[in-house]
């Protein structure tokens, strides 16, 4: 998976789950879980998620974690076994285009940050859909990355860097803004959308979550940006930063809804 698009690694995966703490807590809740229930993570990472769902679910549930990267899957079953919930969460290598799951297997699924990645995201849907129980719960968390905004004078450069990201580096980097849609084709009810905003004043920071080493590459690559834009930009941002007057946003949207029974 390293030389796929859009990889990203474990640390970075931990630093980004700190900002979305009180995104995740929300979705945690829109699954609706409760004791003895049967949970799935699809685009699990490395278990962030699994291991909380777990103390959702009580010793009683069944906590699942799905990957396609192998590494992901080994670093999410150590920190499940470090955090003592080794016995109760299973995380397995698998493609989210093809679940290896019955129909109806689990009273709850949800993904995070993995539509972003996808070239099928509607299958995928389709898939969690399908291994959710008739009246069970199906949640997506993900990102509109057209939103990011950078406090910079560089605005037209901002716009085609923001596009960079959305199409070049990420395979679907639409994908919040599609959810309600997709849910609705999915023939999910009772369906809510959230927005949730999320922001950041430490630079380097920003310069990871919105993988800005790759996208300012790409962009002169691409032809749509040059070295000299790019670097006014950079030097822009760095003064912000002295200045300790760094600002960057993006919004996400968490959609949740349920199976027909
Ligand atoms: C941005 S990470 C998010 C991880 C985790 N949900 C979190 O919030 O920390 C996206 C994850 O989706 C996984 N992924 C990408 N495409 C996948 C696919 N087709 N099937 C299963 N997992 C996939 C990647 O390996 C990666 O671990």
């Amino acid at each position: 998976m390293s030389n796929a698009k859009g990889y990203v690694d474990v640390d970075y995966l931990k630093l980004v789950a700190e900002l979305t703490q009180p995104a995740k807590e929300d979705s945690y809740a829109r699954l609706h879980l409760q004791h003895g229930q049967r949970v799935l993570d699809v685009g699990c990472g490395p278990g962030t998620d699994t291991i909380t769902l777990s103390r959702l679910v009580g010793p009683e549930g069944r906590v699942v974690g799905i990957d396609a990267d192998a590494e992901m899957v080994a670093k999410a079953n150590e920190r499940a076994r470090a955090a003592g919930v080794g016995e109760l969460v299973t995380h397995k290598v698998g493609d989210a285009l093809s679940l290896p799951f019955e129909a109806g297997e689990f009273d709850a699924s949800r993904s995070e940050r993995l539509f972003e990645h996808l070239l099928h995201p509607e299958q995928v849907l389709a898939e969690m859909t399908r291994v959710t129980r008739p009246g069970g719960r199906v949640v997506v968390l993900d990102t509109d990355w057209a939103t990011v905004s950078f406090d910079t004078p560089h605005t037209d450069l901002e716009r085609r860097l923001a596009r960079v990201l959305a199409e070049h580096v990420l395979n679907n980097g639409y994908s919040g803004r599609q959810l309600y849609r997709l849910f609705k084709h999915q023939g999910l009810e009772d369906i809510t959308v959230e927005l949730v905003p999320l922001f950041t004043t430490h630079y380097s920071f920003a310069r990871l979550i919105f993988c800005l080493d790759t996208v300012e590459a790409d962009a002169v690559r691409l032809g749509i940006a040059t070295e000299e834009e790019c670097g006014h930009w950079r030097a822009d941002l760095e003064a912000a930063d002295a200045d300790g007057e760094f600002f960057a946003s993006v919004g996400m949207v968490l959609a949740a809804g349920r199976k027909t029974e």
